[in-house]
């Protein structure tokens, strides 16, 4: 980096010797601990490190089009709710970028290696301003709430295949089932296709691109094997050729209920269509926002209910309404403690945790100054957990949702403003339906001297899966067993 402007925001030193290097692996190692300690210690608007330092986009800013010539150099984590209200809601002003951050575009003349990388896994968060807007006009029809309504038989059937395998006294990974059920129903929903194997390798593969993307080593951008950046491309090339054959695919068959129909038949008011990349880049972004999210929602509501045994008694009366059917969209409409659980859930453990802009011109934010190239990351876990907003933030009391009603910049998992996650209405809907299926059937018991971790890659998510015993509904333990391991630091938990 030759020359860059900070934000003039408070916060630590670089570290002797290792320089930056050392706030941003401590940053990494634990965004959420580090990111409160920093609060704490500076305020709700910090810098990660006072110094030339990039976490989105780690490297020279100028491959990206509209940041080109922006000298800023700072991430800045931002807490509270009158600062939420004024990134999210200026879209002019705070962009996102592609995940593939400075890589997208490669270079400005990219090789047929790097070619894909200027499509696969764009979608909606490549896109900013009015270009944004007409890409989410043009989407907006695949999630109206009677498309989302449609898919509650697929929703109901790919659940119960999955539950059909549990057994009392068995012990299960409840991510990994809960990954198998989304990812099969994001399958159905969004191609079409209830061909568990494709989706999987697909989102495997997806899994497998993100962590590379996140692993230190593609500082180094040479297409050289072992580096990462070989494996980046590799997989980039995967994921590219499957969303094509897919895509390919479902042209050939006749018009359906799923979203790729809608997007290949989507028009804007000028008549013209999503072209090949755009679709690419779409179907992409969807499919993986749309299941590791729900995924682990679910798994932390799973956990949150095995360890407060009151809640789950008041729940499996609601629930018990049901007469063991799986619900319908009508029967979900009057559960508000199921409703209830699954908000609280996502308050203590919101699945994405922070959200992240690049400030595209020069700013002020709180009293302090962002210039254009600056990093926002909006800290959800902290405005969640704000005693000043939320009694005792720290415990899992679903009941506090009726008596409270925090405004959407106070409680946010699905963000807000124009932003604000496209699949919010079917996600909840997933949510809800599956979790009500587990537990008319099952309870789900953590085994005793069980660690639980969690781990933060844009979204918070179980470390190394999440162990269950499986119980007969009429079998609920009267005492949860406890757990040690890193989650416990997210929340107050019985001890
Ligand atoms: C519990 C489940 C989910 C959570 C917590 C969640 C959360 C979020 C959040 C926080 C954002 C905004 C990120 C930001 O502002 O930085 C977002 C955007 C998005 N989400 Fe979700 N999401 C979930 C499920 C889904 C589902 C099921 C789909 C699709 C079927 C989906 C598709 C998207 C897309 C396409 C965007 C980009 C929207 C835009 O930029 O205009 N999400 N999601």
């Amino acid at each position: 980096m030759d020359t860059f402007a900070l934000p003039n925001a408070p916060g630590p030193r670089p570290y002797p010797i290792v320089g930056i290097l050392g706030n941003a692996v401590r940053w990494m190692h634990d965004p959420i601990a580090r990111t409160g300690e920093l609060f704490a210690r500076y305020g709700n608007v910090v810098s990660i490190a006072k110094g030339p330092i990039r976490i989105a986009n780690p490297g020279p800013i100028d491959a990206f089009p509209a940041l080109a010539g922006a000298k800023g150099a700072g991430v800045v984590c931002v807490n509270g709710a009158e600062l939420n209200r004024q990134v999210l809601t200026d879209h002019e002003r705070y962009f996102m970028i592609a995940l593939t951050g400075r890589l997208y575009p490669p270079s400005p003349t990219p090789s047929d290696r790097q070619r894909p990388v200027t499509r696969t896994m764009t979608g909606l968060f490549h896109v900013n301003s009015r270009e944004h807007k007409k890409h989410r006009r043009l989407l907006m029809p695949a999630f109206a709430k009677t498309r989302i309504d449609a898919y509650r038989d697929d929703m109901v059937r790919i659940a119960n295949d999955v539950l059909d395998a549990y057994r009392p006294g068995q012990t299960r990974d409840v991510h990994e089932d809960m990954t198998e059920i989304t990812l099969r129903i994001a399958t159905a929903t969004l191609f079409g296709e209830d061909e568990g194997s494709r989706g999987t390798r697909l989102a495997r593969r997806m899994q497998e691109w993100l962590s590379t993307l996140m692993s230190p080593g593609m500082l180094f951008t040479h297409d050289v094997r072992p580096l990462p950046y070989w494996r980046f491309l590799n997989l980039t090339h995967e994921i590219d050729r499957e969303t094509a054959a897919i895509l390919r695919d479902r042209r050939k068959r006749p018009e359906g209920a799923d979203m790729l129909s809608m997007l290949l038949s989507a028009r804007d008011e000028d008549g013209s269509a999503l072209d090949e990349d755009e679709l690419v880049g779409h179907a992409g972004v969807i499919f993986a926002a749309g299941h590791e999210t729900s995924t682990n929602a679910l798994a932390w509501t799973l956990l949150l209910l095995s360890q407060h045994p009151d809640v789950m008694r008041d729940l499996d009366d609601e629930l018990a309404t049901l007469g063991g059917a799986a619900p319908t969209v009508e029967d979900l409409a009057k559960m508000p403690f199921l409703e209830a659980v699954v908000k609280e859930s996502m308050r203590l453990l919101p699945p994405v945790p922070l959200h992240p802009r690049i400030v595209a011109k020069d700013s002020e934010l709180g009293g302090y100054t962002l210039p254009a190239g600056s990093e926002v990351i909006l800290s959800i876990f902290h405005m969640h957990h704000d005693p000043a907003v939320f009694t005792e933030p720290r415990r899992f009391l679903p009941r506090r949702w009726e008596t409270i009603k925090p405004t959407v910049y106070e409680y946010n998992p699905f963000s807000a403003g124009p932003r604000m996650c496209i699949g919010a209405a079917f996600a909840m809907m997933e949510i809800k339906l599956v979790l009500a299926m587990v537990l008319s059937r099952f309870r789900l018991e953590l085994p005793r001297e069980s660690r639980v971790d969690h781990r933060v890659a844009i979204t918070m998510a179980p470390h190394r899966g999440l162990e269950m015993i499986v119980r007969s509904r009429g079998e609920a333990p009267a005492r949860a067993n406890g757990f040690r391991g890193k989650a416990r630091t997210l929340a107050d938990w019985p001890a």
